[in-house]
């Protein structure tokens, strides 16, 4: 739809998770007349979420050398070497500066950063903020940073597209807005700059750690602007999340892997642990690791979950070290105190999204992306526990940099055109999303269930194009839900493509068919750049 008001900026960052506004911060404090735009209320994305901390060599003994070490490890072939190294490297000055910033981590006795362990690191490596409130302190520093500095900020603002200018350079964003007064409506930020920091996309799954808006809003925008977006099928699934019955949807509260980090045993219903003898680092192995071994006892079992055994933290570590956690499954009605906490895995995170090179440059001129909703490479097929936080905060202040080096001027970007649209959704199609990408694309894939995703997402699009094209169009009525969907339907069909193309086994993409890493064929990456027809 064409904008009704507009906004004129030097840069306009989309989201206000740890990437958004650390961009945001340092372009505003350089200068820049800088605007954040954001779906729903500032602390509201997925960093107030986050729990176990955040990473960085700050130990004693530690180093960025073993930093990389296991991020590599973790990303079974397929991180980018330099853009680990840019952020295990940058990583720990990151962290001091968001502390300068006003974030208040746990610390020892001795005044020193508290470290624990969580999977797939070898050492004590995860800063961590309330226990286990990490993203909420980072979150609750950053919005206060915000409203200090009186950044330019309009919530409740859901990004629609690209608008770009007639050599194909950025131009600024559409955006859907209610309950903001003179911004209401569809209207735009024109700018030259735009940093898309939207986050993740969780909400294609039934169930998964993500909040309501983790839709896939930015990676959906940069599909259909025509940028470069890569290594969409590794979505990871968290393997400690608890669980709520059979059929729970919508977030649902996890269970940090800090607990495990801090000696949490995995086991079954007699009580029997069944990561040792799997893996070196038994409970504390790599992500996706554990995750399939839960999947694996499950289906042995024919149970729904498995068991995180903690009694033996007592009373005092339990609230202490993990008040969220012990508030949310006494809310559910468990005490780990004196009960195992019942676990399932469940979507947590995208490892992929829109290529970006080091300086958070996607393939559209003046188009940045940051944080999860960006693949920078660092992850490559299986993110690292809490890297992702210190992702967002290292490329945040490159991004920044990159754009106060090359001063876009206010204003240069006042005309714009917008992609062609994808064809809307109703948004009840959010739920049949939901379940088709469950069943056919969840924790365990196979070319069949990911052949019958496929088809049904097919079937989606075309009925909505149908309808759109129809001599009397039916179309969804245009509202935040409806693009949701859209967004949801369109990430979720290049998701399936790519995981039904990737005919391996790697990291955290497991097709039950193809049970080996073969790493002649496919230690490479997939990426899409969509053509008009296809969005
Ligand atoms: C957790 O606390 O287990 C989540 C950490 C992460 O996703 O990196």
């Amino acid at each position: 739809p064409a904008p009704g008001w507009s906004i004129d900026a030097d840069v306009v960052v989309v989201g206000s998770g740890v990437a958004g506004l650390t961009t945001a911060l340092r372009c505003a404090a350089a200068g820049l007349a800088t605007v954040v735009v954001t779906k729903a209320r500032l602390d509201d994305g997925s960093t107030r979420w986050a729990q176990g901390g955040i990473a960085a060599a700050l130990g004693d003994g530690d180093t960025p050398e073993q930093h990389l070490d296991d991020t590599l490890v973790a990303g079974a072939g397929l991180c980018d070497e330099a853009a680990v190294r840019t952020l295990v490297t940058e990583g720990p000055d990151a962290v001091r500066r968001l502390i300068e910033t006003g974030a208040h981590f746990d610390t020892t006795d001795s005044g020193d950063i508290a470290l624990t362990r969580e999977g797939g690191h070898h050492r004590r490596r995860i800063a961590h903020a309330g226990g286990d409130a990490t993203g909420a302190e980072i979150s609750r520093a950053l919005v206060e940073a915000v409203r200090e500095a009186a950044l330019h900020t309009v919530e409740n603002a859901l990004v629609l597209d690209l608008l770009t200018d007639a050599e194909g350079r950025t131009a600024g964003v559409t955006l859907h807005v209610m309950g903001e007064g003179q911004h209401d409506g569809v209207g735009a930020v024109r700018a030259p700059a735009v940093v898309l920091a939207t986050g993740g996309m969780g909400q294609v799954f039934s169930a998964t750690t993500n909040p309501a808006v983790s839709t896939g809003d930015g990676v959906a925008l940069a599909l259909r602007a025509g940028a470069e977006v890569s290594d969409l099928e590794f979505v990871q699934f968290h393997p400690t999340v608890l669980f709520l019955g059979a059929g729970s949807e919508g977030q649902q509260p996890l269970v940090s892997e800090a607990v495990r980090g801090e000696g949490a045993h995995l086991v079954d219903a007699s009580g029997t642990r069944f990561m040792t003898g799997q893996h070196e680092l038994a409970e504390l192995a790599p992500r996706d690791i554990v995750a399939k071994a839960i999947t694996r006892q499950m289906q042995l079992r024919g149970t729904e979950h498995m068991y995180l055994d903690a009694r033996h933290f007592g009373a005092a570590m339990w609230e202490q070290r993990f008040p969220t956690i012990l508030a949310a499954c006494r809310a559910h009605g468990i005490d780990p105190i004196t009960e195992p906490i019942p676990v399932a895995p469940a979507a947590h995170y995208a490892s992929g999204g829109i290529r970006t090179d080091l300086r958070g440059r996607t393939t559209v001129p003046g188009l940045y992306a940051c944080g999860e909703v960006a693949c920078t490479g660092v992850h490559g097929a299986n993110r690292l526990a809490s890297n992702s936080l210190l992702e967002g905060l290292v490329f945040a202040e490159r991004i920044a940099a990159d754009i106060v080096g090359d001063r876009p001027s206010a204003g240069a970007a006042t005309a714009g055109t917008l992609p062609a649209p994808s064809p809307l959704l109703a948004p009840e199609a959010r739920a049949t999303i939901q379940r088709i990408m469950t069943r056919g694309a969840g924790v365990l894939r196979s070319a069949e269930s990911l052949a019958a995703a496929a088809e049904e997402l097919e079937a989606l699009h075309n009925s909505a194009a149908a309808a759109a094209g129809a001599a009397e169009p039916k179309v969804a009525v245009p509202g935040v839900e409806a693009w949701e969907a859209t967004n949801l339907l369109l990430v979720s069909r290049v998701l399936v493509a790519a995981a039904r193309r990737r005919e391996e086994t790697r990291g955290c993409h497991w097709r039950e068919d193809r049970p080996e890493r073969d790493d002649e064929n496919w230690r490479r990456h997939l990426v899409v750049r969509l053509t008009p027809e296809r969005r």
